[in-house]
């Protein structure tokens, strides 16, 4: 690959970066990097006032993660996805702080999520991009990445000294 070549792959890559974590901004979303099989929390955070409602939406699918009213956990209506795998830091709460704790992180997990608080006095949508690193379709994602380069390369190689034969 020629120098001019591998500036161009460079900037392109380094423009795509950009403009991601730009939009990202744009919307205001908060982004959260999870490992895998592992737990994380997606923060959150309200002006306290006496009693607070809490919704935990994954925004595709508006599927109901986590809810918390009457000053307790309202799971009713909760996604069997997220089934025992989410909680709330109870004692936080009246500070505030309505973050998600959510165990044994699936590659299902990635997306966006809107936390919803309510209290008498306001109500807040805010919104936390969940990516998860490390899962086996990421893993999958990656090889394929480097292997399809490698192919590449080696049939631009090839190509490139036949030519020059
Ligand atoms: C909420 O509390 C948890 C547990 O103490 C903490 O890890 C997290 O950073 C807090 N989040 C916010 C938004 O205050
Ligand atoms: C709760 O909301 C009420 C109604 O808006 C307001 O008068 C009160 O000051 C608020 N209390 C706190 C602790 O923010
Ligand atoms: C939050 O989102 C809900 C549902 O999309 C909407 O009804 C509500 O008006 C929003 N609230 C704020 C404060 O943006």
């Amino acid at each position: 690959m020629s120098k001019s070549t591998r500036m161009t792959i460079n900037n392109c890559v380094s423009f795509a970066v950009v403009l991601t974590s730009l939009w990202t901004l744009i919307r205001g979303d908060t982004e959260v990097s999870c490992v895998y099989k592992e737990s994380c929390i997606l923060p959150c955070s309200f002006q306290t006032n006496e009693t607070v409602v809490i919704h935990w939406i994954q925004a595709a699918g508006d599927t109901p993660v986590h809810s918390y009213y009457y000053n307790q956990d309202q799971l009713d209506h909760q996604d069997r996805h997220f089934r025992g795998r989410t909680s709330l830091f109870k004692d936080q709460i009246s500070r505030g702080n309505a973050s998600l704790h959510l165990t044994g992180v699936k590659s299902q997990d990635q997306g966006r999520y809107t936390c919803f608080t309510s209290t008498i006095s306001r109500n807040k949508n805010s919104t936390v991009d969940l990516k998860v690193e490390g899962s086996p379709r990421y893993i999958a994602a990656i090889v394929c990445a480097v292997s399809g380069s490698f192919f590449t390369l080696v049939v631009f190689i090839c190509y490139y000294r036949k030519c020059k034969e």
